[in-house]
């Protein structure tokens, strides 16, 4: 083959990708989000949240030709497909696979089963019984859950027992509560995200979209849910960050600008997380986040970390509670005077927040609403900043939702949330009262 043209090697290659394969094989036009979606199972051990408008094509377009591809793929592979209802899986999903039949006119297709000539398997299951998810083992092992928001937590967990090496949730949005929430929300660490909007979709025509914009309104949660793909607000479990603020900010990130710097400091209480952040303009970034047990070794490094990113001890704010005092005292015998904050002081602001804490979470929130904020690509940061709620206390302010109420949650303490939203904490000035 000449020089510059595609090797046949090149073109297996594609071909082993579940796009290439999509387009190449099976002859599908993927639309960019699709395309991500694809590429974001490619390896081994990823796992795919993907929350979507109505009809934007998550069943036909990447529920179906994932699992062809993963059983063309991988030779002897095992490909289950669930959904919370076994309606969805053979009404749904097996008819839009039995549509590329012609294509494998040597594999066996039954209502919700296909086998291949190479020994894979693409099962179809009802997710109502745990039990049936039991025992399947492979060394590829793919699970599709459809319209996940309906698929209770305990196959999740028969699911996790499995040990799949990819693992797809796709839906629409849907309560704020089980593993399709927690996968965006407290567990996003574990998933790549993907959000689809009917905008996304070329087949979904702008009339349509206008129409029910008009019928229902831009904000009512209907047109939230169908068009853009969000959760729906629920006003009993106020978040202090809510998720589609956040999912906001990160999408559509303000042009960074410069200015000066601050940093907060975040002390491990046990097995926490020491945490540097540093904001310079509209810009936060975790310096470091680290576990040491050892607090005089954690001030050392906090040191080499303040020289390294150029702060002088007056640019600099840290929790001043519990174990945060001794380190403090350290430091400052060190010759770093940092500014202590301690957040069950009264706030600046007294009339609207309970306490100091409160105040520092809930400014910050403001600065993310707004899309005022450059926030670091961190995980944890994210899981972190929409998991804390808040409510109104007796005397009317707000107050975020105490430590030991969100472990009792099973929520680990916010360390990188305090220290970033530390780091873009501006004390409020005092207000000059007229005479
Ligand atoms: N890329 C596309 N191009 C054209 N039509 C599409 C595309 N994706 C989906 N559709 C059509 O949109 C409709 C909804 O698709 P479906 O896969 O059932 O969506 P979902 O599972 O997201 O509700 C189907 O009629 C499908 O053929
Ligand atoms: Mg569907």
């Amino acid at each position: 083959m000449k020089q510059g043209l595609v090797s046949q090697n090149d073109i297996e290659s594609l071909l082993h990708l579940p796009y290439g394969f999509a387009m190449g094989v099976l002859d599908v036009n993927l639309y960019p989000w699709c395309i991500e979606a694809m590429a974001a199972v490619n390896e081994r051990g990823s796992s795919l949240a993907l929350k979507a408008a109505n009809g934007t094509g998550k069943t036909s377009r990447l529920v179906a030709l994932l699992a062809l591809w993963h059983a063309v793929a991988f030779k002897g592979s095992l490909t289950l497909v669930t959904a919370g209802v076994f309606r969805q899986v053979k009404e749904q999903a097996f008819p839009e696979l039995r549509k590329y039949q012609y294509l494998f006119s040597d594999w066996k297709f039954l209502e919700t089963e296909i086998e291949t000539p190479t020994g894979s398997r693409i099962y179809g299951f009802s997710t109502d019984d745990a039990g049936r998810f039991e025992g399947w083992h492979n060394d590829n092992l793919l699970v599709i859950c459809d319209e996940a928001k309906s698929i209770p937590d305990e196959i999740f967990q028969a699911i996790e027992r499995c040990q799949p090496q990819r693992l797809v949730l796709v839906s629409s949005p849907g309560p704020r509560k089980g593993k399709f929430y927690r996968a965006f929300t407290s567990e996003r660490r574990f998933f790549h995200q993907m959000t689809v909007t009917a905008y996304d979709c070329p087949h979904i025509s702008d009339t349509w979209i206008q129409e029910q914009i008009e019928k229902y309104g831009e904000d009512s949660p209907l047109v939230r849910s169908m068009i853009y793909a969000e959760f729906p607000d629920d006003d009993s479990e106020q978040s202090v960050i809510p998720l589609s603020s956040l999912e906001a900010c990160l999408d559509n990130p303000p042009e960074p600008e410069d200015g000066s710097a601050h940093a907060f400091c975040d002390f491990a209480a046990g097995g926490d997380e020491n945490v540097l952040a540093v904001r310079r303009g509209n810009q936060v970034k975790i310096v470091k986040a680290w576990r040491d047990r050892n607090t005089m070794s954690a001030c050392g490094e906090f040191i080499r970390l303040f020289k390294q990113e150029g702060l002088s001890a007056s640019q600099i704010s840290a929790d001043a509670s519990g174990l945060g005092i001794p380190i403090l005292d350290r430091l400052n015998e060190l010759g770093w005077k940092i500014n202590r904050i301690r957040n069950e002081k009264p706030a600046k602001d007294t009339e609207a927040y309970a306490n100091t804490g409160t105040e520092i979470w809930m400014l910050g929130a403001q600065l993310i609403k707004s899309g005022g904020v450059i926030l670091p690509n961190d995980k944890v940061l994210h899981e972190q900043l929409v998991s804390r709620r808040y409510a109104l206390n007796s005397r009317g302010q707000v107050q975020v939702e105490p430590k030991p109420k969100m472990a009792s949650r099973g929520l680990q303490s916010p360390d990188r949330a305090d220290s970033v939203l530390g780091a873009l904490y501006q004390r409020p000035k005092k207000r000059i009262l007229a005479a």
